[in-house]
């Protein structure tokens, strides 16, 4: 189960409750894309802050909403031992901010993950890999503990799929891989002139109505030379931070202990 709650108390109440942490300024204008990216960035960091300590690693998302994160993460480097990025150009921007980043191998926990996601359903079920980095992302979903998911309101959907979902394949797979993903009813497109951090490339696959994430996410990973698919359903998000013109919105799985 998911539980819902707008957030529009006055900026940084300490109220705190089992299911909602402090929170948010509530927007006294409409606020731009942007800046309701820097929202949550900044909420996911309020939410984080208070649990680190110098032996903390921290798991790091792709994208510009987690460029926002890491950018306000920068002031509190000395609060956590280290980052895991889930990228090189994220990797570059937190060494650029003086941010230790660690190799996953050398790293046995990490308490949260924070990223972007291109959607995110009612059950916190995300499709992500619009900046191509979707497998390595799942990788460090799957290690952390907690998964904060920072997004727009633009990203928020009752069913995934308007965003074409993202396939990491093998080069020599690529053709056969398409018309496999092809019988499943999608219309798969190959993003030309992308190649991922792993040397892979990305078939996006329009046309796909996902009632059940699940499933398909499962059934993609069994095609022969698919590294990755963009469904996080098996792993979906325990937390879901939204920005919307009425304040930052808290989804938190309810079966997930914090
Ligand atoms: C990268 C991702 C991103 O999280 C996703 O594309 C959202 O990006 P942005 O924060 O720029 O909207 O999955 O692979």
């Amino acid at each position: 189960m998911v539980k819902e709650g707008h957030v529009e108390v006055m900026a940084r109440s300490k109220r705190k409750t089992a299911t909602m942490p402090a929170f948010y300024s509530r927007p006294r204008t409409f606020m731009n894309q942007n800046q309701l990216k820097q929202a949550v960035a900044q909420a996911a960091l309020d939410w984080v802050l208070p649990h680190l300590n110098d032996a903390s690693i921290l798991g790091i998302g792709t994208g510009s909403t987690a460029n926002f994160f890491i950018d306000l993460l920068a002031a509190h480097k000395h609060h956590f031992a280290a980052a895991v990025a889930s990228s090189n150009v994220s990797a570059e921007r937190l060494r650029a901010h003086g941010i230790e980043v660690r190799d996953l191998n050398d790293v046995t926990e990490i308490g949260f993950y924070v990223d972007g996601a291109d959607e995110a359903d009612p059950q916190l079920a995300l499709i992500k890999g619009g900046g191509a980095a979707l497998t390595q992302e799942k990788i460090v979903a799957a290690v952390a503990q907690t998964f904060i998911c920072i997004a727009d309101q633009s990203k928020r959907v009752n069913v995934l799929g308007q965003f074409p979902l993202p396939v990491e394949v093998i080069p020599l797979a690529r053709n056969y891989v398409a018309r496999e993903l092809v019988k499943l009813g999608g219309r798969p497109v190959y993003r030309a002139g992308v190649v991922t951090d792993n040397g892979c490339h990305i078939l996006d696959v329009h046309d796909l109505k996902i009632t059940d994430p699940q499933v398909l996410e499962m059934r993609i990973n069994q095609i022969v030379g698919v590294v990755a698919n963009g469904l996080f359903a098996a792993r979906r998000a325990d937390i879901l931070l939204l920005g919307t013109d009425r304040g930052v919105q808290v989804s938190q799985r309810s079966d997930k202990a914090q």
